[in-house]
C-alpha cells in the first residue's frame, strides 16, 4: 500500500447514524488547524489497517474548516473497511488519509444540471446539488433508494424539497416510480448529466447517454470493471524518466512489476477506480481496464492506471 503524497492524520471525532447501515464519520485535524479545502466530488483515502485503504467521496461544504465528514455504507461483499468502520472504529482513534483527489469534479457550465444518484451515491452528488443551488445554478436532483428511511439525508432533502428535488422510493407498495431511462429521455441533449450510484445503474447511465456529448456526461462508481484485474497478455514498457524497460508478464499489473524493481509509484484502490495511479503515456497503445477515465480520454489514451490497465505489445512508453 503506497498512499500518494500528503498522508496526514486525523482523528474521528464524531460517528453519526445516517440511514440503515450508513453512518457518517466526521475526522478533524490533530492540531485543529484547517485542513485542505476541496469541491464536491472528492474523495480521501482512508487506511483502515495494514494493506487495508479506502475510498470515501467528502461532503460539501465541510461543516468545520478542520474538519472531513465521509459517509460509509456496511458492506457485505467489500475488503473490510467499512466492516471496520461500523463496528470496530471508537470516537478519539487516530486514522491516516490522504489529501482530497477529485475525478468527479463539478465541469462549469451555463446549461442545466441534472444529477442522479443510486444508493450511498447520494454523498457526491448532494455535495454537487449544495453547491450548485449556492451559486444559483439550474440543478435538479433525483436519487433512488428503497424507501424513505433508506435515504441518507431523507429530512434534509424533504426539509429543501422544491420542484428540483425527486426521491423515488424503490421497494415502495404505491405506484412504480420512473426510472432512469424515462427521466433521461425528458432532456435535452445540452443538459450537464452526472450519476453516481450502483455498478448496474451507472453502467445503464452509459448505455442510455451514448449519444450525448462525452462532455456532457459524468459518471463515479464505487467498484472495479470485471475485468480489472484479470490476467492479459504479456507486454513490454519503457518507464522514461526512471531509464528502465521492463516486462509485464500477464498475471502481474504494470504496478506490481514497478515495484518489484524498485520504482517508487503512487497507488491506492489497485483496482482501477481511485486515480491515484495515474500516469502520463508518452507512446504506445494501452488497454484501458479502470473506471476513471471516460471514454474520450481512453481514446486519447494520454495516460493509464497503472494498476489495471495494460500495455498493448512492445511500444508503451510512460513518464515514471
Ligand atoms: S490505485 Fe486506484 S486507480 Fe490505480
Amino acid at each position: 500500500m503506497a498512499l500518494s503524497d500528503g498522508v496526514f492524520k486525523v482523528r474521528l471525532q464524531a460517528i453519526e447514524y445516517g440511514a440503515p447501515g450508513i453512518n457518517l464519520y466526521t475526522f478533524e485535524a490533530l492540531d485543529g488547524q484547517p485542513l485542505a479545502a476541496y469541491e464536491p466530488g472528492a474523495h480521501v483515502d482512508v487506511v483502515m489497517g495494514p494493506d487495508l485503504l479506502r475510498q470515501y467521496s467528502l461532503l460539501w461544504p465541510a461543516t468545520h474548516p478542520a474538519r472531513y465528514q465521509i459517509a460509509v455504507q456496511l458492506s457485505e461483499v467489500g475488503k473490510g473497511g467499512s466492516r471496520k468502520l461500523h463496528f470496530e472504529s471508537v470516537v478519539g482513534a487516530v486514522y491516516e488519509m490522504s489529501q482530497p483527489r477529485n475525478h468527479f469534479p463539478l465541469v462549469p457550465s451555463d446549461d442545466e444540471f441534472h444529477l442522479f444518484a443510486g444508493g450511498i451515491g447520494i454523498t457526491p452528488i448532494i455535495s454537487m446539488y449544495r453547491q450548485l443551488k449556492a451559486s444559483g445554478r439550474r440543478v435538479s436532483l433525483y436519487y433512488w433508494a428503497g424507501s424513505a428511511q433508506h435515504m441518507l439525508f431523507h429530512d434534509q432533502l424533504c426539509r429543501e424539497r422544491q420542484d428540483d428535488v425527486r426521491l423515488f422510493h424503490t421497494r415502495s407498495s404505491g405506484a412504480v416510480p420512473p426510472r432512469l431511462k424515462d427521466v433521461l429521455t425528458t432532456l435535452p441533449p445540452s443538459a450537464q448529466l452526472y450519476c453516481c450510484g450502483p455498478q448496474g445503474m451507472v453502467d445503464e447511465f452509459d448505455r442510455l447517454t451514448l449519444d450525448r456529448p462525452e462532455a456532457n456526461t459524468h459518471r463515479e462508481r464505487f467498484s472495479a470493471t470485471t475485468d480489472a484485474l484479470q490476467p492479459g497478455d504479456s507486454f513490454r514498457v519503457r518507464l522514461q524518466r526512471s531509464g528502465l524497460t521492463l516486462t509485464v508478464p500477464a498475471e502481474l499489473s504494470l504496478l506490481q512489476v514497478c515495484e518489484a524493481a524498485g520504482v517508487d509509484v503512487a497507488y491506492s484502490c489497485e483496482e482501477g477506480v481511485c486515480g491515484a495511479c495515474e500516469v502520463k503515456v508518452l507512446a504506445g497503445q494501452v488497454e484501458h481496464r479502470d473506471t476513471v477515465l471516460t471514454p474520450g480520454q481512453r481514446q486519447r489514451s494520454e495516460s493509464m492506471m497503472i494498476c489495471c490497465s495494460r500495455g498493448v505489445g512492445d511500444s508503451l512508453v510512460v513518464d515514471i
